[in-house]
């Protein structure tokens, strides 16, 4: 027993990461037995074109060079994580003399058995050089045959099996409460397994139950395990949801009249965590038969808040409080736009809304956004408290304006005929047409151009495609 043991494990190393990756079919395939094979990407070197073709019905590609000359070299790289790293020279081939061209074999996109999500590229080099040429990445169709799959699939490209390593601890639970949403909103299910491993391999990190000294950090978790419940029914979901609810509400207190602080260390209020947690004490009640705990819990948030200066004006939600209780001013951040509208909608869920109050102040936040040339100029959603300038945005804010756009998606679908699908779609179709690469992936700039790749920006763009589901 031990010794096949030994050698099952040694198979299943090669084939995740040799060249031997097996799908439909194995890695070496002829692509004169392909049917349906396409240039996917091109690039130039010296006069030389390099192209990857990719076969959809084989799930597969292969390497090009033409016009080239002998001793020139053509391959294939692989990656596993959407681009960041990648095996390297597969099916190297040496256009032979006498010729001006040559392909490598074909070679798998994914390697399902291991949950492999993959992405190819051609790479070629002129014999008399010392430098390459590499297409962009790409893959099939495969789990991309529509935008939003496609956008589903990339973001999962990003995951390594237990989190999403090119973006923090609470984006990661954004990238999460993502995929579910994805689930929810197209019945597709291939991602589902993502639910409990997270949950399993993640449960004991920080200060345990997904709890850290970050309320909100713990409350965006709280509500991805409301969104695991929901798809699976599996109360540990719920359990610990409860657990995340609890834990924030110790650090409501009555300094400036009520609320939960940002952080463990009590010296700042803010939107977001009060925010989060009417969201996630309304959900729960909504889900807990004979509760009335969680929603006293959610209505006394929100009043508080409704009073608590932190709507302005304008109707949107600056950053928070200062030491004497006020409004601070600081930038009216979508995220903060977005999240107390799903939260709305849960507590016009628990009550029914009967003088129609929650759906009005949502619909007059969401309004607000709609008119802001400052977070909605041309009619695309910017976070302009990052964005100018080129900004990057860090760490946090790529999140923000999926987490709007997730929410409003709520509010829509809750309210007669949708009235904010339109404003949705055009997210979507501008991420699609304006802040795509080659794999599908997408930048920070809804408006573009593309910039750069990481969890967060996916999981962001992402939750446009979703909520104009
Ligand atoms: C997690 O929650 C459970 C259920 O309330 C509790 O028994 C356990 O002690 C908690 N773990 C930590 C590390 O707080």
């Amino acid at each position: 027993m031990k010794l096949i043991f030994e050698i099952l494990v040694v198979l299943s190393v090669t084939g995740s990461y040799g060249q031997n990756t097996c799908n439909i079919y194995c890695d070496g395939r002829n692509p004169d037995l392909s049917i349906d094979t396409r240039v996917i990407l091109s690039t130039e070197l010296f006069g030389r074109q390099i192209s990857l073709y990719i076969s959809d019905a084989d799930n597969m590609g292969f390497a090009e060079i033409s016009n080239g000359d002998p001793t020139d070299l053509i391959w294939l790289d692989r990656s596993w994580d959407g681009g960041i790293s990648w095996t390297g020279k597969l099916g190297e081939v040496t256009i032979p003399t006498g010729s001006r061209s040559t392909n490598t074999m074909l070679y798998n996109v994914d390697n399902p058995a291991d949950r492999q999500i993959g992405a190819l590229r051609a790479c070629g080099q002129p014999g008399n050089r010392d430098v390459i040429a590499c297409t962009g990445w790409a893959r099939s169709s495969v789990s991309a045959g529509t935008p939003v799959d496609a956008a589903a699939t990339a973001l999962m490209q990003f995951y390594d099996g237990t989190l999403w390593p090119t973006t923090g601890w609470w984006n990661g639970a954004n990238c999460l409460q993502a995929i579910i949403d994805y689930i929810k909103v197209t019945g597709n299910r291939n991602y589902l397994y993502v639910v409990d491993e997270v949950f399993e391999k993640n449960k004991d990190l920080h200060d345990g139950n997904f709890t850290n000294e970050y309320i909100d950090d713990t409350l965006w978790w709280g509500l991805a395990w409301v969104g695991a419940y929901d798809i699976t029914g599996d109360n540990k979901y719920l359990e610990m949801a409860k657990v995340d609810s609890d834990y924030s509400y110790l650090y409501k207190d009555d300094v400036c009249g009520g609320g939960l602080w940002w952080k463990t260390d009590r010296n700042y209020k803010n939107a977001i965590p009060n925010e989060l947690f009417i969201k996630l004490a309304a959900s729960l009640h909504n889900r807990i038969p004979g509760d009335t705990m969680y929603l006293n819990q959610a209505v006394e948030v929100v009043e508080w808040f409704k009073m608590s200066g932190m709507i302005n004006a304008e109707n949107l939600i600056n950053d928070g409080l200062t030491s004497d209780c006020r409004n601070n001013g600081q930038v009216t951040w979508s995220y903060n736009q977005g999240v107390i509208l799903g939260g709305l909608v849960e507590l016009a869920i628990a009550s029914g809304d009967p003088d129609g109050s929650y759906i009005k102040l949502a619909t007059d936040i969401t309004n607000a956004v709609i008119q802001s040339s400052n977070l909605n100029p041309n009619g695309i959603l910017y976070e302009y408290g990052c964005e100018g300038g080129g900004g990057d945005c860090g760490g946090d804010g790529p999140s923000f304006k999926g987490i709007f756009t997730r929410n409003l998606g709520e509010l829509d679908r809750y309210l007669p005929n949708r009235p904010y699908k339109s404003w949705l779609e055009a997210q979507a179709a501008s991420n699609w047409n304006n802040n795509r690469n080659s794999l599908n992936q997408f930048g920070v700039h809804w408006s573009g151009p593309f910039d750069r790749a990481n969890g967060a920006n996916q999981h962001s763009a992402f939750e446009a495609f979703t909520a104009a589901v």
